[in-house]
Order: structure tokens, then C-alpha cells, then sequence
């Protein structure tokens, strides 16, 4: 059973890494104009971490955990690095569900992205979706890149409990 829930671990952090690179493909394409390219790699994005949640969430059912057993002066700040990873990955659900409701909320109003300034009830969606994701942008960056660290900390010194 526990190498099973350890493939699971592995598929998870590789999702989690994916979407913080569909998010980077995010950004850059909005910031070149690609309103198209933009939604697609944001859609990619919040699935790939959609499936992180399923297979975390997998995972704990399995009753797979491991402990800290490395050294002991990097104890406090690894459970500082493991705390914030895990409230910010916990905060970041609303800060991608809030922008993606906006964003649907002015594609349906513009009826194509390229028709966004031309309706009203869709720039003011789109002012909301800018302010949002100023936030989710940073969070959801953090988080995955520190679920990798985490991941890569635990497998030189993390102990499967209960084994
Ligand atoms: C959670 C997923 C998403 C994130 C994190 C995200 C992030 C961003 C970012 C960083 C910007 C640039 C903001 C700025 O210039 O200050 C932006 C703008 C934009 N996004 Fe998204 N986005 C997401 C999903 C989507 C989706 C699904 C669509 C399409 C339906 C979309 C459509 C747009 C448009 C049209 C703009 C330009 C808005 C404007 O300048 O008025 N976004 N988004």
C-alpha cells in the first residue's frame, strides 16, 4: 500500500509544479495581449492544481505521511516553511476561484474576449478579475514553488510515519 501512496506523493508535487508553470505561461501571455493563450494556460493552470487537491487529498485517506527527521537547527524554520505553505495553499482556493468567476462573469457579458472595453458589466468584471489575481499571482507562485521544497526536503529527510 505505502508505495502506491508514494507514486500518489510524487504525481501531486508534479502537478503542483506544472501549474505554477502553466500560471508563469499565464502572466506572460496577458502581458504580450493574448487574451486567448491567457485563458487556456489559466484554465490548464487551476485544473493542474485541481488535481493536486484529488490526489492530496488521496494521499491523506491513505493515511501517507512523513515526519522531519533532519537535522535539529533547521527544525523551527522547516515547520515554518511547511505552515505557510500550507495556509497559503489553503487561502489560494478562493483567490483562484473569486478571479475565475469574474472572468466568466465578463466573457459572458463581452461575448469574446476581444470585446471586452466595448461592454461595461465586462471591464468592470475584468477591473475585479485585475485586482484579485494581484494577489493569487504571488500566493500561488509561493506555493508551489515551496510544495517542491518541501517535497525535495522530505525525500532526503523525511521518515514515512507509522513505519
Ligand atoms: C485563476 C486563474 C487566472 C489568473 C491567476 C489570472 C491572472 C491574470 C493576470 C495576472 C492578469 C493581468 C492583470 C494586470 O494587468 O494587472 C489578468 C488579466 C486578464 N485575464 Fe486573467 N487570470 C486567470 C484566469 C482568466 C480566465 C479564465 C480568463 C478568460 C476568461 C481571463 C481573462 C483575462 C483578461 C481578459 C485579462 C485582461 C483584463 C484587462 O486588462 O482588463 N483570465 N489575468
Amino acid at each position: 500500500m505505502f508505495p502506491d501512496a508514494a507514486i500518489i506523493n510524487q504525481a501531486a508535487v508534479t502537478t503542483i509544479v506544472l501549474s505554477g508553470l502553466a500560471l508563469l505561461a499565464g502572466v506572460f501571455f496577458i502581458r504580450s495581449g493574448e487574451r486567448e493563450k491567457h485563458m487556456r494556460a489559466m484554465l490548464t493552470a487551476s485544473a493542474l492544481a485541481a488535481l493536486f487537491l484529488v490526489l492530496y487529498l488521496t494521499r491523506l485517506a491513505l493515511g501517507y505521511e512523513k515526519a522531519y527527521a533532519g537535522p535539529e537547527e533547521w527544525r523551527t524554520a522547516y515547520f515554518a516553511l511547511l505552515i505557510s505553505h500550507v495556509a497559503l495553499a489553503t487561502a489560494n482556493l478562493p483567490l483562484a476561484v473569486i478571479p475565475l468567476g469574474y472572468a466568466y462573469k465578463g466573457l459572458k457579458a463581452a461575448g469574446n474576449l476581444a470585446r471586452v472595453e466595448q461592454v461595461a458589466e465586462a471591464r468592470e468584471a475584468f477591473a475585479k478579475h485585475r485586482a484579485w489575481v494581484r494577489w493569487t499571482v504571488p500566493v500561488w507562485l509561493y506555493v508551489a514553488v515551496t510544495g517542491w521544497i518541501i517535497y525535495l526536503i522530505l525525500g532526503r529527510y523525511g521518515e514515512v510515519m507509522g513505519h
